[in-house]
């Protein structure tokens, strides 16, 4: 990060040229400005504490907020069309100012993939650092965003997921799954890796994972994921809050992926089970229901059969 910072601050002075330069010929043009107001969502801030909060307000409000800030050549068009489309773009998928509307279990979701972000550097954008050599997250910002995201791998009880939303009571299943693959108890204090609510209008889910799959994701070994990594995919139904927000109503259902390469051979090293309901039954006629999880999840073999994969999916955005 520091690295990159540096090699920056050269391109600094030209690009304030250009910025003035945009001014200078601009001014016939300074009329025509897509609006940045305030978009009609609620403003609840994100239940972080106060110095994550500054950290957000100082590097990502200027792009993922409801109040974008602008230095003055940013207010100089066409400087000024660039940022607002960034800004817009930013605001449709993470809007800092309104994310307190959302489950808690979610909130923590995108803070764990805005981590993310800043530590693969994609965020924030490159393109505005040249512009805003400053604004680049520093290494003491990023390791209190860390140590605030560090105790939610072993978050426990009411700290855990289970404040947002899941029932705490789903500890134990009706019964094993048909194949053989057991219940793992505790999926709901697993860290959060991922959440969607992206193209599906009718429920809620979070991909959490184990230990093991947490340490290997942070040690960068993927797509082989170890022994013993598993995954739990929660899903909720999605209420509309009358705000134009989804948040979880009822329990729906919870699936595993547990990885023993020799156990679960027949099915690419992994075991699936699904359990339905708030009383949690097996699902699945037969032991071979599985060849159905297979169905869908065969496709993406060469990243292990795991969809989510949170470091390369993040590294996308602004490479
Ligand atoms: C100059 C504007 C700008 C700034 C500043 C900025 N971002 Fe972004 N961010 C964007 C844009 C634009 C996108 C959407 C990228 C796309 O189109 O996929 C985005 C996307 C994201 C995403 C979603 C990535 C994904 O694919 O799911 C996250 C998370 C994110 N930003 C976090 C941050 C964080 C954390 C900060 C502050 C450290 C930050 N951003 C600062 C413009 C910005
Ligand atoms: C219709 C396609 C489809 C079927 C069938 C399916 N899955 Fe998935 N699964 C997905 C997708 C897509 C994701 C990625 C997360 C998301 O977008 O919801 C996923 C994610 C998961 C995850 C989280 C880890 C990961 O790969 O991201 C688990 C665990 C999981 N599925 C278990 C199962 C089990 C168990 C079954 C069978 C009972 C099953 N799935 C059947 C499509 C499917």
């Amino acid at each position: 990060m520091r690295g990159s910072l540096v090699s920056m601050t050269g391109t600094r002075r030209t690009l304030g040229a250009m910025a003035v330069g945009a001014a200078l010929m601009g001014l016939v043009v300074q009329a025509i400005r897509p609006s940045l107001g305030r978009p009609e969502g609620p403003q609840v801030e994100a239940a972080v504490p106060a110095q994550v909060r500054e950290i957000l307000v100082r590097r990502c409000y200027a792009c993922h907020s409801d109040e974008p800030r602008l230095v003055w050549w940013d207010e100089v068009a066409p400087v000024y069309w660039v940022v607002a489309s960034d800004v817009q773009r930013a605001r449709a998928v993470v809007n800092y100012s309104e994310l307190g509307t959302k489950p808690l279990a979610v909130q923590r979701a995108v803070m764990f993939e805005s981590v993310n972000q800043i530590q693969m550097e994609a965020m924030p954008l490159q393109i505005y650092l040249l512009g805003h050599p400053h604004a680049g997250v520093t290494a003491e910002e990023l390791a209190t965003l860390k140590k605030y995201l560090a105790p939610f791998a072993a978050a426990s009880g009411p700290s855990g997921v289970a404040a947002g939303g899941i029932p705490k009571h789903l500890t134990e299943a009706a019964g094993p799954s048909p194949n053989g693959v057991p219940f793992l108890p505790g999926f709901a204090d697993w860290r959060v890796i991922s959440t969607t609510d992206r193209g599906d209008n009718h429920t809620l889910r979070i991909v959490t994972g184990n230990e093991i799959a947490v340490r290997a994701i942070e040690a960068h070994q993927l797509p082989s994921w170890p022994e013993g990594a598993a995954f739990a995919k929660i899903a909720w139904q999605a209420m509309d809050d009358g705000h134009g927000h989804l948040v979880p109503g009822k329990f729906l259902q919870v699936e595993f992926m547990e990885k023993h390469r020799v156990q679960y051979a027949g099915t690419g090293g992994w075991g699936f089970a699904r359990f339905v309901g708030t009383d949690l039954k097996p699902y699945g006629k037969d032991a071979h229901f599985d060849s159905e999880c297979l169905g869908c999840h065969g496709p993406v073999r060469d990243n292990d059969y795991v969809f989510t994969l949170p470091l390369p999916h993040g590294a996308r955005v602004g490479r």
